[in-house]
């Protein structure tokens, strides 16, 4: 099995914004899940941080302006999300060090499990209740 993500249309939510980052976020994943990422490693995790606490203020500022019932759940798998990847970071020491084999299966499940299971749910409010489209 590849290691690598793919970026698929069926995973845009409708919302330009947040599909540009989802889409640079698997980027930055598969940067991070590259084997040969070698002493690359932490600076590519540090990207990755860097632009996930960017992407999940923007999420959480549209859910509180389109009224999403779940806003303060979903702001909170985030908070939990981000800190589990700064222990990751702090796991691999100042330089880098290589990202083991289960942690690149933890990243991958939490993109399926979050990206496109969990944020599809508000896309799916968002198409229905402020665009009035019918599903
Ligand atoms: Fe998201
Ligand atoms: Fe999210």
């Amino acid at each position: 099995m590849s290691e690598s993500l793919v970026w698929r249309e069926s995973y845009a939510l409708g919302v330009e914004l947040l599909d540009a980052q989802h889409r640079e976020m698997v980027r930055l994943i598969n940067l991070v899940l590259d084997p040969a990422a070698g002493d690359e490693a932490g600076a590519r995790l540090d990207a990755l941080i860097a632009q996930l606490r960017r992407h999940f203020e923007t999420e959480e500022v549209f859910l509180r302006a389109i009224d999403y019932p779940l806003t303060e759940e979903h702001a909170r798998e985030h908070t939990l999300q981000l800190a589990e990847f700064v222990d990751l970071r702090r796991s691999i020491g100042r330089g880098g060090g290589a990202i083991g084999a289960e942690s690149r299966t933890e990243i991958r499940q939490w993109f399926f499990n979050h990206v496109v299971a969990e944020d599809r749910r508000f896309g799916a409010y968002y198409r229905r209740v402020v665009c009035g489209a019918a599903e």
